[in-house]
């Protein structure tokens, strides 16, 4: 029997980028387009009448007991970058000239931004802590941190995983010293899927978290997550009906916010239980089981190519989840593309598609593996060849 891959991944290529896009099994994309034809089969009666709503509702309730949040503080939004906006711009009315924002210089670009540019329309600053990598404890992480938090500090922004340097973050110890004085918002794109997620034990204020990464749903599902007593004044950065409760139908003045931000395709939200699902049924043991074997091929995958560079470790195994980034030497441009010519050469002349990260500025550089149950440990050791021809060429 010819048994079909449930992904729709080309064949030939090393998918070794789990970490940029997700991937998503052709099982959703078919729900996904049920959903779709519901929609066009009466898009008034599917959008005004009850339909649309109950399987929001729906969805919301297996995406909040999936990353063991409250449904009433769960809202979609399209991705992460969203989420995070979402907040900066809530929290702008309560930002005052010398306020500052603290991030940490592992922060992912477009999220800087969006604090960035909230620090510009309230004077208020944001402020870097220089976290270190190479690392030997998440200890680090916590003092870099702690190290940069002043009296005026009002928001921490700060990764579950972080994107270049793939680290999963002490969140929850940032939390508990921080917490209630400094709000922390939590940009988890990478979390929920790839580590053990328990919103309501992090002890923060926000979480964004993807859902079209690492819970592989389609490609426009994310959540927001906010505590309680940060709800009131938490707005979508587009305003719509739900403002002066022109969207009746949601539970509450907060979901209706977002509930509805203008038309749009809501099928990558209505399907996430769909993608929940699908990747549970593809290990025995489940979500915990998916978790667990990705991990493991990473810390596999990444031991092959710390062997084939002769370096030791970057990070301790237990701030690794299923992304990992090591240091390949230094390149001999001068450029700041923030993807290295080295990631072109290994996709065009070997048929891999891993990122190669300028990090901490060029010529230095990290090149970051992702494991997925489509990845082999074999991939990662046609990565090291192709890199070590790649390096000595
Ligand atoms: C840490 C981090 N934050 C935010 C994002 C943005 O995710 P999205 O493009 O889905 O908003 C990424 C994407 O890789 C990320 O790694």
């Amino acid at each position: 029997m010819v048994s079909v891959s449930p992904w729709l991944l080309e064949d030939g290529v090393l998918h070794l980028n789990h970490g940029s896009f997700g991937a998503t099994p052709a099982s959703v994309l078919e729900a996904q387009e049920r959903v779709r034809r519901r929609m066009e089969a009466n898009p008034t009666r599917y959008f005004v009448g009850d339909e649309y709503q109950h399987e929001l509702d729906t969805a919301r309730r297996v995406v909040a007991d999936f990353v063991g949040a409250d449904e009433a503080g769960l809202v979609f939004v399209n991705n992460a970058t969203t989420g995070v906006n979402a907040v900066m711009r809530s929290l702008e009315p309560s930002l005052a000239p010398g306020d500052e924002i603290l991030i940490t210089d592992h922060e992912y670009n477009a999220c800087v931004n969006a604090a960035v540019v909230s620090a510009e329309r309230t004077g208020a600053q944001v402020v870097t802590a220089r976290a270190p990598f190479p690392l030997e404890s998440s200890q680090e992480i916590v003092d870099a941190v702690l190290g940069a938090v002043t009296d005026r500090t009002r928001v921490l922004l700060i990764d579950a995983v972080t994107s270049a340097t793939g680290l999963v973050m002490p969140v929850a110890e940032l939390a508990s010293a921080l917490e209630p004085d400094v709000a922390v918002l939590v940009d988890a794109a990478h979390g929920p899927g790839m580590i053990d997620f328990d919103v309501s034990a992090l002890g923060v204020s926000y979480v964004t978290a993807n859902c079209h990464k690492w819970m592989c749903a389609a490609k426009g599902a994310a959540l927001l997550w906010v505590r309680e007593d940060r709800r009131e004044g938490v707005y979508p950065p587009v305003i719509s009906h739900g403002y002066n409760g022109g969207w009746p139908s949601s539970s509450s003045h907060f979901h209706a916010q977002f509930d509805w931000t203008g038309t749009q395709d809501p099928s990558p939200w209505l399907t996430v239980p769909d993608a929940l699902d699908a990747v549970a049924a593809m290990h025995p043991d489940g979500w915990s089981g998916v978790r667990k074997a990705i991990r493991e091929l990473c810390l596999t995958g990444r031991e092959i190519l710390l062997d084939a560079l002769g370096i030791d470790p970057p990070a301790p195994e237990d701030m690794i989840g299923s992304i990992a980034s090591v240091p390949v030497p230094p390149a001999d441009h001068s450029g700041s593309e923030i993807f290295d010519p080295l990631m072109d050469a290994l996709a065009d002349k070997h048929n891999i598609l891993v990122p190669v990260f300028a990090w901490p500025d060029p010529p230095e550089r990290l090149l970051r593996i992702s494991a997925h149950l489509y990845n082999e440990e074999s991939h990662y050791r046609t990565l090291a060849t192709a890199l070590l021809a790649e390096l000595s060429a």
